[in-house]
């Protein structure tokens, strides 16, 4: 290769090996490839010189062209990719450093209660299960052992809703979420263990009762199952909820349809000064009861052969009690301030092995 040739190829490879970025880079590629650049002016040339002599110089000079245009492009990628490991490095991110700027999102307290005590009943191997807003008023009454004309049905009045297409019967936005058992036996059959929380409708609208609130079901369905399980379990739960080991527990004959006996369960607490475990006053938290066999034998169960237990709460009136909200309204009403003043932070999850 003529000395000139050799020369701009080792200009030209230096020139690359001391260009980093996609600029420098280009600048090389430019003043060698391109329209003025230094191969492309040695081409030009080619005619000035003597038959022979160009054909021997315009092989040299094609073969140079399509070696540095390899080399230039191979730098090229390896520039791309030195970029690119930069950037991973220098934009990588750690999710475990508390951040720097303060979160301003709050989780809203009807959430973190719900994360409460699904995160108990967790721990004691129940599943979450859920079901529509909009219920069939078999699924939120009849199959519950409640009739067309009981009175349970009054007192639970609600919204009604065109009936589904081809069925006759109004639908209804659920009055509780007792209607998610019935869907889990149908379609899991037995045994169960599932709590369910969502919203619920009433008809209801003062300043302890709204049109929409939340309830958290429960339901148990197993071999041998007894009252002393019910006990057990919901002691358990209030205990951990309240975060007190000692928390009064009474539980008082009640009536629901659908639960045969049915009880009432009451906390012990002070009236007065409103603190949880403390004084000489009761306070109803919960409705429960062990499963009507009329229950079971609507959800195909042979009520000789599984017995359960079932239990429904108000999740407003639990996060009431334990956070010292005074007023129901205020969970609905969107108040900024309310929320950055009762709020949970969305970094410190509910787990068991803090505490709540
Ligand atoms: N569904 C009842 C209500 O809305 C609460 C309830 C009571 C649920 C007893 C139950 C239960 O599962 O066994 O008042």
């Amino acid at each position: 290769m003529a000395n000139d040739l050799e020369t701009l190829k080792r200009e030209t490879l230096s020139a690359l090996t001391a260009a980093h970025t996609q600029v420098e880079w280009d600048a090389v590629r430019v003043s060698t490839l391109g329209r003025s650049g230094k191969l492309t002016a040695l081409l030009r040339q080619l005619g000035s010189f003597s038959p022979q002599e160009r054909k021997e110089r315009g092989q040299s000079l094609n073969r140079l062209r399509d070696e540095l245009t390899a080399l230039i492009e191979e730098r090229g990628k390896e520039i791309e990719e030195e970029a690119l490991q930069q950037r991973l490095q220098q934009e990588r991110v750690d999710v475990t450093q508390p951040p720097t700027v303060p979160v301003q999102g709050k989780i809203h307290p009807i959430s973190r209660t719900i994360e409460e005590i699904t995160t108990i009943f967790s721990a004691m191997n129940f599943r979450v299960a859920e079901g529509p807003d909009v219920e069939t008023q078999w699924h939120n009454f009849s199959a519950l052992n409640t009739p067309a004309h009981h009175p349970a049905r009054t007192e639970q009045d609600t919204f009604y809703l065109p009936p589904e297409a081809g069925k006759e019967e109004a639908r209804v936005l659920r009055t509780q979420t007792s209607g998610v058992q019935i869907r889990t036996m149908l379609d899991d059959g037995a045994p169960v263990r599932i709590i369910a929380p969502g919203r619920t409708y009433r008809a209801d609208h003062d300043a302890t009762h709204s049109p929409m609130f939340h309830q958290c079901e429960g339901l148990v369905v197993e071999e041998g199952i007894t009252l002393g399980h019910l006990k057990g379990c919901l002691i358990e739960f209030l205990r951990v909820f309240f975060n007190k080991p000692e928390l009064p527990v009474r539980f008082r004959a009640s009536y629901f349809p659908f639960t045969e006996p049915s009880m009432e369960i009451d906390i012990g607490w002070s009236k007065t000064s409103g603190e949880i475990g403390a004084g000489a006053d009761w306070l109803e938290v919960l409705g429960a009861g062990m499963v009507h066999p009329r229950v079971l034998a609507n959800c195909g169960l042979d009520p000789q052969r599984w017995q359960g237990f079932a239990f429904g709460m108000g999740v407003e009136r639990l996060a009431m009690l334990k956070n010292g909200i005074p007023d129901l309204r205020s969970f609905y009403e969107s108040d900024l301030r309310w929320l950055r003043h009762y709020g949970f932070s969305a970094l410190s999850p509910a787990t068991l092995t803090e505490g709540f």
